[in-house]
């Protein structure tokens, strides 16, 4: 199976191919659309799936000609119903969040995600497999109201004239944080770079000295003691550190600590997103940007 987008899209199908792996125990590749085109790959008797909330961006279609060509079965996960890629794919699912208009995809990567969870409890009844969490979490979840914007604007007014962020997680919460880096730099214009915590060591810890600050993604109970051990690395040479985390325990040991709503581990990736969408918004808005027309960017990418 291939999974294969770009930007905010790819980031979603990140966790789609996780997902797959874990529960179904299939071989999965996740791809930049602008490197799959690259990477002349067998895909016969593939499956490959392409997010798209556009429909339109130009690698996302070229991958899906491409593997067309070879044989592969296409199927496109996009929230436009007459776009191009709609008319190349064997098979169409729509994420239906309605128009977005705002350049930063939040709405779209929400509605991404829910399809995507929503085709796992699909997958589990063809695979007969039970999953741990049910639609009905699911629709749970997706009402779930954070409460704590006020630790979240606290934060951006520290952060807002940082030149330099670091976003960082494990698991599954590593693959949020790449998207809180992405939403938060291409709305503040700050440069966020996320690692997977384990990397630290090998190079990038290089970098944090006190002026740092590190926004950490914590949800995995499995990898709790592990993560905590990046952030007192990262927190000994000085780093300041925001921890979004449901472990509350965890408050004390760290700068800002901002609540999620503990929910099934596999799911906590919804309430970790939103507070990092958040954090990037309020960033903008204090800083007299609007988070909704980022400079230099186009809301589809329809060249290569
Ligand atoms: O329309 P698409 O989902 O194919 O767009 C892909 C990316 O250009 C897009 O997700 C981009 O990264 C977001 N606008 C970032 O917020």
């Amino acid at each position: 199976i291939f999974v294969v987008g770009c930007g905010t899209a790819l980031h979603a199908g990140e966790i789609f191919g996780r997902l797959l792996e874990k529960f179904f125990n299939l071989n999965v590749k996740v791809c930049f659309a602008s490197e799959f085109l690259y990477e002349n790959k067998k895909l016969n008797n593939s499956l490959c799936f392409f997010i798209s909330q556009s429909g339109e961006t130009a690698d996302t279609i070229s991958c899906a000609v491409l593997a067309k060509n070879k044989g592969a079965k296409t199927v496109a996960i996009t929230n436009s119903k007459q776009s191009t890629i709609t008319k190349i794919c064997d098979l169409n699912i729509f994420t239906q969040a309605g128009v977005e208009v705002s350049v930063a995809s939040t709405k779209a990567y929400m509605a991404q995600l829910a399809v995507i969870y929503y085709l796992l409890t699909v997958f589990s009844n063809a695979f007969e497999k039970n999953i741990p969490f049910l639609q009905k979490d699911l629709k749970k979840v997706l009402r779930n109201n954070n409460k704590n914007n006020l630790m979240l604007e606290e934060i951006s007014n520290k952060i807002k004239d940082k030149k330099s962020l670091f976003f960082v997680g494990r698991g599954i919460d590593y693959l949020v944080a790449k998207e809180g880096a992405l939403k938060l730099k291409e709305v503040s214009y700050i440069h966020c770079e996320a690692f997977a915590g384990g990397e630290l060591k090998h190079g990038s810890l290089a970098l944090i000295d006190d002026s740092s600050f590190a926004i950490c993604v914590l949800t995995q109970k499995k990898l709790l003691s592990k993560m905590m051990s990046n952030i007192i690395e990262m927190k000994s040479r000085g780093a300041k550190i925001v921890l979004i985390s449901q472990f509350l325990n965890l408050e004390g040991k760290v700068d800002y600590f901002v609540h999620i709503p503990r929910k099934k581990c596999d799911l906590m990736p919804f309430c970790a997103v939103l507070s990092l969408q958040k954090l990037a918004l309020f960033c903008a808005q204090k800083k007299g940007l609007n988070p909704d027309m980022p400079r230099n960017l186009a809301k589809s990418v329809t060249v290569e």
